[in-house]
């Protein structure tokens, strides 16, 4: 069975079913359609499938083009999933959010694997790529799939994979980013191998599926860790009169030992400010609390808050209030140069000073419409950036340091600025960092 499924991975002709076509799912169908599988992708929403038939893209990032060469070569998208049984991997990229008690919430993940079990066959590689604590695959995919009556590591092979997307990087595509792969038992692992060997350059055997899970949370929470304390580091500098950005690329001429991280409003994307939550949850079920996890979650998520009090100092040194102000934030993607706006500081920070009274719009040349959210609602579009558009406003915040602004013309023409950045270093009387 596990020779047979290697050789038709080697030959190219095994049909690749990927499920989820989001951020992390289109990606890595167009690169497997790329290297000449058959793709076909599932997603629940049906608009991907239009798209996708009509080789228009939905993620700023992946080019039009991208998406129509790899229908070309075959890829198709589907809301239809009884044909999963015609697959012969099934690679799952579906989202893993925090529920409103910030715990992990799996629904995602279980909802898919039940729908796909009736189409579950002998000679399958199913992969998990959804972000996760250590055990789901172990604890929620394998019982499933073997209620099945197929015998996982037999009849079919069960790995983890997580995904190292970094959108807006163009030093790396999928291929290039090593990728880290985990078994349930020696014959999956040696499946998996196969599987993203094909596509990808490096990939990466790790002992257990656990470890496979742990590491990706490890990258992560070393990520929310490290902006936690520099994000705490500048509020420190701040009061001490210090420009923690040149103590930040000082520190960096260090060759060794010093990785640098930048502060800013607070975390934003998908990933680091709720991968960190998966563990804490997990912990606690082994008498752990994940201290650091939770700190720099405070220090991140009280970052707004900050950034809003600077704003009122500001506005107060002009003899002005919040309350009936006319404020303007830049950039409400979570991160410089994406129109991707998940958990975005910038815009809790909007909602506090709508709160406080201040009238709130945006400018964001990566979207042009504020998109519809779960817990925060704007009927607001782009303002364009004029000069004169510009000096109407009582503040400008930069949110997001996006490479599209022109910080000369917002500098000149701006009453007050509140830099959450780092982006203007000289000091000056109208801009204040936060
Ligand atoms: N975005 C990133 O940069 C990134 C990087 C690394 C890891 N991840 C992880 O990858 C996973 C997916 O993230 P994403 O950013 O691609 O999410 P996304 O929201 O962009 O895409 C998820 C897709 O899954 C679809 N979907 C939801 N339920 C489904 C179901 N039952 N069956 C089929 N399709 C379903 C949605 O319609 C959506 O198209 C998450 O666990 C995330 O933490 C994301």
């Amino acid at each position: 069975m596990k020779n047979e499924l290697i050789d038709k991975l080697n030959s190219g002709s095994a049909v690749i079913g990927i499920i989820g076509l989001g951020y992390v799912g289109l990606p890595l169908a167009i690169r497997f359609a790329e290297v000449g599988y058959k793709v076909i992708g599932f997603d629940i929403d049906a608009s991907k499938k239009a798209h996708i038939e009509s080789g228009k893209t939905y993620i700023k990032h992946i080019p039009d083009a991208a998406i129509q060469q790899a229908v070309a070569n075959g890829f198709e998208a589907t809301t239809d999933f009884s044909r999963a049984a015609t697959a012969d991997a099934l690679i799952l990229c579906v989202p893993t959010p925090l529920d409103n008690h910030r715990e992990p919430d799996l629904t995602f993940i279980i909802n898919t694997i039940e729908t796909l079990m009736p189409q579950l066959r002998k000679g399958q590689v199913v992969s998990l790529e959804s972000t996760t604590y250590p055990g789901t695959t172990e604890e929620e995919l394998k019982p499933r799939i073997e209620s099945t009556g197929l015998i996982v590591g037999k009849d079919v092979y069960l790995v983890y994979s997580p995904e190292r997307e970094d959108p807006g990087n163009l030093d790396f595509t999928t291929s290039t980013i090593p990728k880290i792969c985990g078994g349930v038992t020696e014959e999956c692992l040696d499946v998996g191998l196969v599987l993203y060997g094909r596509i990808i350059d490096q990939v990466v055997p790790v002992s257990s599926i656990k470890t496979a899970e742990m590491t990706k949370l490890l990258e992560n929470i070393h990520r929310a860790v490290n902006i936690g304390l520099v994000n705490e580091m500048k509020v420190v500098a701040d009061k001490m009169d210090i420009d923690i950005f040149e103590v930040i690329d000082a520190a960096a001429t260090k060759p060794f030992g010093f990785v640098p991280y930048y502060p800013g409003p607070g975390l934003g994307g998908h990933c680091i400010p709720i991968d960190p939550f998966y563990l804490t949850w997990k912990a606690r079920e082994y008498g752990i609390n994940t201290r650091f996890i939770e700190l720099a979650g405070e220090v991140n998520s009280n970052m707004p808050e900050y950034v809003v009090n600077k704003i009122s100092d500001g506005l107060n040194s002009q003899k002005k209030s919040i309350n009936g102000s006319r404020i303007l934030v830049l950039g409400i993607a979570y991160k410089k140069n994406v129109d991707d706006v998940r958990e975005s500081p910038s815009i809790e920070i909007m909602s506090q000073l709508q709160e406080q009274g201040a009238k709130v719009a945006y400018s964001d040349p990566h979207v042009p419409k504020f998109p519809g959210m779960r817990r925060y609602s704007f009927d607001l579009q782009s303002e364009e950036l004029t000069a004169d558009n510009l000096s109407s406003y009582d503040c400008v915040v930069i949110g997001t340091n996006h490479d599209a602004f022109d910080y000369e013309l917002i500098k000149h023409n701006a009453q007050l600025i509140v830099d959450t950045r780092g982006v203007y270093r000289d000091p000056d009387k109208k801009i204040i960092k936060a």
